[in-house]
């Protein structure tokens, strides 16, 4: 083989195409190197160098997630080097956010404490003092920026930037001030912020966190993830609900990880904070079936429906099929919808069939 199509990585002969980073090369063969400010759907940064290697010829460590595969390039990810890389760059970020692991993920779950618990870490560092500027005149109700959190590494920016293409937010300030902010530090509801709570999803140190799910104050570990549908639109999003079982509530929704659900870890505000109507006082828990004096009594799902099928068949009786007319909403699923028009069209014969999506 010609040495132009192979890299060599930890002993492995493996091939690549132009412009594929080690990372990607190693992934296909399943060799791991720790990430913590990369995410494959965002073009890399190389800001938190956790995934440095050695690469033989090169004096200075190399990251992984930007670092291009070149023919013959051999590369090490597991040298002693390497690993005393990952502890002492693990012992640095949690100086600059929490050493405390309860205290870091009294929220979001920490990626740092995730990967100490498998590299380890070089100690107990002495904290940093922290100079990054919050936003606390920021009122948006669903989103918390906690800058002492915050590991600079871009991941809610890059995130705005090129997924959700909205730039909401930016890396501003310099050096150990530089932190995230908007366009002169305005409540994110003053900007061109969707608050899709994609930031959140990324962050890996919970800096970017839920407002409702910190007012509530129970760690996403302790909760129980559900995967469901979400059902404010007909797309398919699928979403976990995050429910605490003792008190029987749903806590916050979050986005399943990426590649794995058709919206690739991402969520729109209504999916992602939309779900409190879920245990409003009001909200309606058995049908209501209107009496004579025009009053509502609750009724079981077998009157109901009954009542529903008596009511829809006497029009059609008195006035013929088509004087029925069937309007769905893109709030159901496709299967949802499906069925409605087949009631439709093979329950009462008629085409007079309607969803809001096609509008
Ligand atoms: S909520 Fe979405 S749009 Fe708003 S700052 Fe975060 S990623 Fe950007
Ligand atoms: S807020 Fe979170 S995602 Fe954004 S730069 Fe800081 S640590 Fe990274
Ligand atoms: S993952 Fe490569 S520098 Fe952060």
């Amino acid at each position: 083989m010609a040495d132009g199509q192979f890299v060599i990585i930890d002993g492995n002969e493996l091939s690549f195409e132009e412009g594929e980073t080690l990372l990607q090369v190693a992934a296909r063969a399943d060799i791991e190197i720790p990430t913590l400010c990369y995410d494959e759907r965002l073009s890399p940064a190389g800001a938190c160098r956790m995934c440095l290697v050695e690469v033989e010829g090169s004096r200075l460590m190399q990251p992984a997630c930007s670092f291009k595969a070149t023919g013959g390039m051999v590369v090490r990810t597991q040298t002693p080097k390497v690993e005393r890389n990952r502890r002492f760059l693990l012992s640095l970020h949690m100086a600059d956010t929490e050493q405390d692991r309860e205290r870091a993920e009294d929220a979001n779950p920490s990626r740092i404490f995730d990967l100490a618990d498998v590299h380890g870490t070089a100690g107990c560092f002495p904290k940093v003092e922290q100079k990054r500027s919050g936003r606390p005149q920021d009122v948006n109700k669903f989103i918390e920026f906690r800058p002492e959190r915050c590991i600079n590494c871009s991941l809610c920016t890059r995130y705005c930037e090129q997924i959700e293409a909205v730039s909401a937010i930016t890396l501003a300030g310099r050096g150990a001030e530089t932190t995230i902010s908007t366009a002169d530090a305005k409540s994110l509801t003053d900007t061109t912020c969707e608050l899709c709570g994609g930031c959140v999803a990324v962050c890996p140190t919970g800096a970017m966190t839920e407002k409702p799910a910190l007012a509530y104050g129970k760690p996403e570990k302790e909760l129980e993830k559900i995967r469901t549908t979400c059902n404010f639109c007909g797309v398919g999003c699928q979403l976990d609900l995050n429910v605490d079982r003792e008190a029987n509530r749903i806590v916050k929704a979050t986005s399943p990880p990426p590649g794995t659900t058709v919206n690739d870890g991402s969520l729109c505000v209504k999916g992602r904070f939309a779900n409190d109507f879920v245990h409003h006082e009001e909200r309606l828990t058995s049908p209501l079936i209107r009496q004579e004096d025009g009053s509502f009594r609750e009724a079981s799902w077998d009157e109901a429906l009954d009542r529903v099928v008596s009511g829809l068949q006497g029009i059609a009786d008195r006035h013929g099929e088509d004087a029925l007319a069937f309007i769905s909403s893109s709030r159901c699923t496709g299967e949802e919808n499906y069925l409605f028009q087949k009631l439709s069209r093979a329950a009462f014969r008629t085409h007079n069939v309607h969803q809001c999506a096609a509008t």
